[in-house]
Order: C-alpha cells, then structure tokens, then sequence
C-alpha cells in the first residue's frame, strides 16, 4: 500500500511538472509513470512492469526482473510509433528462454575464456554456462535474472526508474560484496539514457551493459540487414573459434569489419565467418568521454539511433544466433539477424588480457558508465 501510495504522488508530481510543449510540437502529451503486475519468479517474488511515457509520446516499458526493457515505442519519419526491441509480453517466457532480450549484464559482459581469472594472486573459478566452455554475460543466474529495487523518478529529463542491486560476495564466484545502481530515464528528446555506479568492499572485476534487441523497422519487421550503420572505431578485437578475443587489436580498414563509413550490415556480412560479433575499440579523443559509438539508419521508416557511450569498447552483434525457434511479443517469429545488439562496455576476457583496459575495481573507486541510444528520424 505504501508503495502504492507514493506511486500516485510521484505520478500526480510527473503530470503536474509535465504540462510542457513536446519538441516535435505535438502538445498535451503528459510525461507518467505508471506500474502493473508482471508475474512472478519462481522463488515466489513478485515482479514488476513499470511504463514510461515521454512528453512526445514515445513509451518505454521495463521490468525490475533483470531490468528488462520489454518495449521500446519511438517514431518513424511520419511520427507513426513502433516497437523497436525483440522481447516477450509474459515473465514466465523471459525466464524460460530469453538471448538476454533487453536485459542488465553483469557482473560481466560477454565472455571470460575457460570462466577462470586471477585477482591478487587469487584464482577465481565461475560458471563456464556458455557450452562448457566460456563463461558469458555473468553466469547462471547474472544480472539478467534477478529482482532490482525500483524507485520510479522525476526527473527535468524525462521519466526514470533508479534500479539498486547488491550482489553479494561470491555471487557466481566474483568477489566482493558489489553495490550496483542504474537509472534509466526516457527523455523528451527521444533517447534512452542508461547511467551506471557500482561500488565494492574487495577488490574484484566488472563489466556491465546492456543488451537491447534492435530492429528500427518494428521488432517484428523482418531482418535487419538492410540497416545502414557507422561504427566510430579504426580498430577491433578478432576473436578465436569460441568467440573469445586472440588479443590483437585489429585495423578495420580493407575488411569487412569496417564501419567507419556508413554500409549496411548485410553489404559484407557473408564474408564475415558466423556473422558479426565483435567488439570494436571505440575511437575516444580521451578515456572516459561520452562520444557518438554508432549510428544505425533504417531506410524505410527513416528511424535513426545515434549511440553514444563513455566506454572504451561496443560489442556489435548481429543476432546471428536467432533462429526462429523463438516467438516473441504479439506472435513474431525472430530469424537469424531478426535484431542488432550494441552492447557499450570493456572487451571480452579483460580479467585475462592484460593490455585491454582495466575492469578491476577496487574498494573506495567507483565504477560509472553512460550509455545514451538516441532516436530521431530523417
Ligand atoms: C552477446 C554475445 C553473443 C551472444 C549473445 C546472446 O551479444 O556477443 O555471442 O552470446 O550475447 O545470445
């Protein structure tokens, strides 16, 4: 009740606040927040969906379970919204099958080879859950599959929902007890903005993202090889067999690789073995500045997202393991490259690739990152 009671006062101060001319010019659209049932986990916790509507209309919908965006609404050249994230309309089928649709990753994203790092001297052993072999995105149960603490704010941005988790020492076998927290805000210009702080009692290692499935056409809309993109990065990781980087840092320049000017993902991506699943090292004119990653033009509907992010690295991921086994929101099939994911962080297995930038955090430091995936139109 008491939650409840506060929510109709937040959202009475958000309608209230929110009387403002959209930036497109459509006015009378109330920024809100509402919240609704969203099932429950099978440890009996009781999830939530929370609903976040901007000034001009576009609607972010996001659960506490793993932090799941599962819808994304934004306009098209003619100001016709769509949903533009792969995902499910029901808890039980994120929590039976879901490629980590719209999900938090943590405490690492993508893969430590053999699930084996040192910190200190101290070898740390965790879940190898990628076919026995890799250890991805966190583990069995990572991020991606835990309940957050949700407060639903207002903000002169736009709406937002501040999410907290800790993760205990020794949660899937990373050390120190870790203090995590994220706000996501929809704001009045049309952009997802992702803001993350953590902080830990031992030394340990951290690297987190975000894993939307992308298809500006609408989720349902068929294959994204017609997306036209730039990646603002000369270099990247190659990677072995299992997906693991080899430690090279590679030029992009005369490959398939190279997105530095625009093309589109399918122009190449024959010539690039299982598809792409790279991560790019981002061009930055300093470490830790927010600079634009990558843009993604859909031709059709005219939607645009601009990335941006403080990381020094952006895993493109072509959904090249979309098969069309899984049917998501309103009876759509995902085929293979149904979505793109662009996952801003560090690189695969830093813990053990000492020239990769440090995902070591110590106690008293302050892990922050901002990921910003803006959306316009042309
Ligand atoms: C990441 C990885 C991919 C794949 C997906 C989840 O993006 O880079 O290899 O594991 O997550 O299916």
């Amino acid at each position: 009740m008491k939650t409840n009671a506060l929510f109709i006062v937040i959202a009475a101060l958000l309608l209230s606040a929110c009387n403002m001319q959209s930036v497109t010019g459509k006015e009378n659209i109330e920024m809100s927040i509402t919240k609704e049932s969203f099932g429950t986990t099978k440890d009996g916790k009781q999830a939530v969906l929370y609903t976040l509507t901007n000034a001009n209309g576009c609607v972010v919908k996001m659960s506490d379970y793993g932090c799941i965006i599962t819808e994304l609404h934004v306009p098209d050249k003619k100001g016709e919204l769509a949903d533009v994230v792969c995902g499910y309309h029901s808890l039980d089928k994120y929590i039976e099958n879901s490629p980590y649709f719209g999900a938090v990753v943590g405490r690492y994203g993508n893969r430590i080879e053999k699930g084996k790092f040192t910190l200190k001297g101290k070898e740390y052993t965790l879940a190898t859950n990628e076919n026995n072999i890799s250890h991805l995105h966190g583990g069995n149960v990572g991020f991606d599959k835990v309940i957050w603490d949700a407060e639903p704010l207002e903000t002169d941005e736009g709406p937002a929902l501040k999410m907290k988790y800790l993760s205990k020492d020794g949660e899937e076998g990373y050390p120190g007890n870790l203090s995590v927290t994220l706000v996501y805000t929809l704001t009045h210009d049309n952009a997802l903005k992702i803001e993350y702080e953590a902080t830990t009692d031992k030394t340990t290692v951290l690297n987190l993202t975000h894993h939307s499935y992308f298809n500006l056409g609408g989720h349902g809309s068929g294959s994204i090889l017609d997306h036209k993109m730039t990646i603002n990065a000369d270099h990247y990781t190659p990677v072995d067999k299992d997906l693991i980087p080899t430690g090279e840092v590679r030029p992009v320049a005369n490959s398939p690789m190279d997105f530095t000017t625009p093309h589109t993902i399918g122009e190449r991506i024959e010539k690039v073995e299982g598809g792409y699943d790279h991560n790019y090292v981002l061009n930055k004119p300093e470490v830790g500045a927010l600079t634009l990653a990558a843009k993604v033009v859909e031709p059709d509907s005219g939607r645009i997202m601009d990335v941006y992010t403080t990381e020094p690295g952006i895993q493109f991921y072509s959904g090249n393991f979309l098969d069309g086994t899984i049917t998501g929101k309103d009876g759509a099939v995902y085929e293979k490259h149904a979505a793109i994911v662009l996952e801003t962080d560090h690189f695969p297995n830093s813990p053990n690739t000492p020239h990769f930038p440090s995902v070591v955090l110590e106690p008293g430091q302050t892990y922050t990152q901002v990921c910003i995936y803006k959306f316009s139109t042309k």
